[in-house]
């Protein structure tokens, strides 16, 4: 058994391999129901994985509002929510989220640059980047956000592409999911399960980035006003020209006018209060660290955290 599955992986790792190298974008042939029905497999010789990811949207038969649900996670709490149900095999350790997010942002600004596709950093995310140009030491996931031609280019070239990204540092590299929501043409808020437009996944541990496209809404009524399917609504002119910036020492962008899109979002007192969800911000390090158990944290005033994604 273990070794039979050692050589279906084998076999998977090799194609797969041949097919990556260099970030070359794989659009899966098979029609099978998910990628990651091949993907479990590797997965599974390590006893830890316990979700059997094909056969909970299989089975899924019942009405229930999540039906309608592209994305999925293994749970809808703080700790479950963040990953991706069919890559999920445990919840990490801070270290290893930690190291996770970083590499998922720079591999995905990496793959896009090649791809050529436009992306910017977004919410928490754009807030990580106004402190440090690093992400937060307390962040779960990342946000980008994408033009509503650059979610279509997406959704018809590269949906349910993998991608390799190699540190060079001798590491082996790490692999990436990209994966289109169904409903990412559907451009209004709908009944709210399918907000995110696609998503750049570990393919290790289910970590993910969440990306989501903007789009003119309502040209008539609210001209130059674009907008993602959470309702969060940008004056194209704070967005555009966006800047080119640095985001975990790669390439990024950041809108235009990215303070007022900060304090509208988080307000004021996150671009100036110092201490976060037991971190505290040292600015000659330039840097965020955990306050010492010691030492007594304050309470948490501006919601960074409040984001209403789900
Ligand atoms: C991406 O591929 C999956 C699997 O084939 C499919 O269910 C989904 O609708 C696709 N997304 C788009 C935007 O076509």
């Amino acid at each position: 058994m273990v070794s039979s599955r050692w050589r279906l992986y084998l076999l998977f790792a090799f194609i797969s391999f041949q097919s990556l190298t260099c970030c070359d974008p794989v659009p899966t042939s098979n029609p099978g129901p998910r990628p990651s029905e091949s993907l479990s497999r590797p997965h599974s010789g390590t006893g830890t994985a316990t979700i059997e990811p094909v056969k909970s949207t299989e089975t899924a038969k019942p009405p229930n509002p999540d039906d309608n649900k592209y994305f999925h996670e293994p749970g809808g709490d703080d700790l479950l929510h963040h990953y991706d149900i069919r890559f999920f095999q445990k919840i990490v350790t801070d270290e290893e989220r930690q190291d996770t997010l970083r590499h998922l942002i720079r591999a995905y600004l990496l793959t896009f640059e090649y791809l050529g596709l436009e992306t910017w950093i977004a919410h928490g995310t754009l807030l990580a980047w106004y402190w440090n140009a690093k992400i937060l030491p307390w962040d779960w996931d990342l946000d980008t956000q994408v033009t509503d031609e650059g979610l279509k280019v997406l959704g018809k070239n590269y949906n349910q592409t993998f991608y390799d990204y190699d540190q060079g540092n001798g590491t082996p590299p790490r692999r990436y999911f990209l994966d289109v929501n169904s409903w990412a043409w559907q451009r209004d808020h709908g009944d709210g399960a399918n907000i995110i437009d696609a998503r750049f996944i570990s393919v290790e541990n289910g970590l993910f980035i969440d990306i989501t496209g903007l789009s003119e809404v309502n040209p008539d009524t609210e001209p130059g006003v674009i907008m993602c399917k959470n309702d969060h609504k940008y004056r194209l002119r704070d967005m555009f020209p966006l800047r080119d910036t640095h985001f975990e020492g790669v390439k990024a962008k950041v809108p235009y006018s990215y303070v007022p899109i900060l304090i509208e979002e988080y307000t004021e007192l996150a671009l100036v209060q110092t201490e976060f969800h037991d971190h505290r911000w040292d600015p000659d390090m330039r840097q965020w660290f955990r306050i010492p158990e010691t030492q007594k944290p304050v309470e948490d005033t501006a919601q960074i955290r409040k984001r209403s994604l789900p």
